[in-house]
């Protein structure tokens, strides 16, 4: 069996490493990948958006199922894509159609299919320009903090949290009438601040049934104690310790549910991963948000506790035939940290010589930003290299990795201290 995933990052590596794993031994390629990917499939040179080049790769390696990574092919329709295609249709895509992407793709979209489904969210309203000063007198009923999201995709980048009203509202201008983020904020969410501690909840379902994988916890910000910039992620922790039976159960019955009963009745056509970003507000869960693909660096520690076939899972997914399965899990915790460049996530230099991370053996070395320069594997993005590990305890895996991460080198490497230390 031929795969393609697409991709580049510790996500993509992860994946690709899990099905390398397999008893199916399937023949594996990425697009465009990294240096990481490169030692256990075939890279190849193409974006993840230039559909007529990866439908030509497909054909031309023979691909027998896809796997999108990243969300923003996903929003921009690469599964329709190949159902639209007489050559490509018959083979399966592991990602929600276009229509169902939106879920990430728009907030609105989101917040109305929440309100629709009785799924517990935060209070909002959106706004477009011409609302501007609806939007104003609406913040002015709100307590500080103000929460203000960009509809669109932002990279991450399109939720603003402000103290201050009058900050609020210039942002709101900001964001709305000088398009602070282009088109993704032509239309703005303002909604209810909440305030709790942060999981997130990964589902894979098959469009009729789903399994709920592990849960995971990431760490966003640059800085210990959770200071400083937002970045993609620093680390991530799975299970999540204060994530109990009871609890899950109302996460189980009060979201995922609803959520996948929800894409059905709505006719959103639904094959593949969600990834919902909880908060927990008291002893309830409420989303944040969803996002129609898995975490990074969440990836990288919920995969490796999953004990199951993964091609076997993917082609349930497929065949519609998930119920069918069994998922078996590690009950070990596992934890990673992530390596990131000097300055990340502001400017930072690419192209630095990496050293010693091919010599760690108790832990899973997942490349992110890195690449192959003639014989040295070097940096090519802000975050790095994912180091996982596996404990009894989050503090137990944890110690693993930093231990391995001292041997890792190279110029400007920084990395988070203390990743856990709010549990
Ligand atoms: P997002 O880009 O939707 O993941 O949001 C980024 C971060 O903003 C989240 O991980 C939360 O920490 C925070 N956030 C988003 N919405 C809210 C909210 N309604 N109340 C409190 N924090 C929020
Ligand atoms: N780690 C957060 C995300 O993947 O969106």
């Amino acid at each position: 069996m031929n795969i393609l995933v697409l991709g580049s990052g510790g996500r993509e590596h992860t994946i690709t490493w899990q099905l390398s794993q397999s008893k199916h031994s399937p023949k594996l390629f990425v697009a465009p990948g990294n240096a990481g990917t490169a030692k256990i499939a075939t890279n190849i040179p193409i974006g993840v958006n230039d559909f007529d080049a990866i439908k030509a790769a497909t054909l031309e390696n023979n691909i027998d199922m896809v796997v999108v990574g990243p969300e923003d092919p996903l929003v921009n329709g690469v599964h329709d894509y190949y159902l639209n295609d007489q050559e490509i249709k018959h083979i399966p895509v592991l990602g929600p159609q276009k229509a169902a992407a939106e879920l990430e793709g728009s907030k609105e979209f989101a917040k109305k299919f929440m309100m629709r489904h009785g799924i517990p969210t935060a209070a909002y309203q959106s706004f477009s320009a011409e609302t501007l000063s609806e939007g104003y007198s609406f913040l002015e009923t709100l307590n500080a903090p103000y929460v203000l999201k960009a509809d669109g995709l932002a990279a991450g980048k399109g939720v603003l949290i402000l103290n201050d009203l009058n900050e609020a509202k210039r942002e709101l201008k900001t964001m709305l009438v000088d398009e602070k983020f282009g088109s993704a904020s032509t239309t703005v969410v303002i909604e209810e601040f909440l305030s709790g501690i942060e999981l997130s909840v990964f589902v894979l379902t098959d469009g009729k049934g789903y399994k709920v994988l592990p849960t995971a916890k990431d760490y966003k910000r640059i800085g210990e104690d959770d200071t400083g910039l937002n970045t993609g992620g620093m680390g991530a922790i799975s299970p999540v310790p204060f994530a109990d039976k009871e609890f899950m159960n109302k996460i189980h019955d009060q979201i995922v549910k609803p959520t996948v009963e929800g894409l059905k009745t709505d006719n959103l056509p639904y094959k593949g991963f969600i990834f919902i970003g909880l908060i927990k507000v008291g002893d309830d869960p409420k989303v944040i948000e969803y996002n129609v693909r898995m975490g990074d660096p969440e990836t990288e520690v919920v995969m490796p506790r999953i004990k199951t076939d993964l091609v076997e899972l993917f082609q349930a997914v497929a065949d519609q035939k998930l119920d069918e399965i069994d998922l078996e899990l590690d009950n070990r915790t596992a934890a990673t940290v992530m390596l990131v460049s000097g300055g990340y996530p502001e400017a930072y230099q690419k192209g630095k010589e990496m050293k010693g991370f091919d010599a760690i053996e108790d832990s899973l070395v997942f490349h992110a930003g890195t690449k192959i320069d003639g014989d040295k594997v070097v940096t090519d993005g802000g975050r790095v290299m994912a180091i996982t590990s596996f404990g009894d305890n989050f503090e137990q895996a944890l110690e693993v990795s930093y231990k391995n991460i001292h041997n890792i080198t190279f110029d400007g490497m920084n990395y988070r201290k203390d990743i856990g230390f709010d549990l």
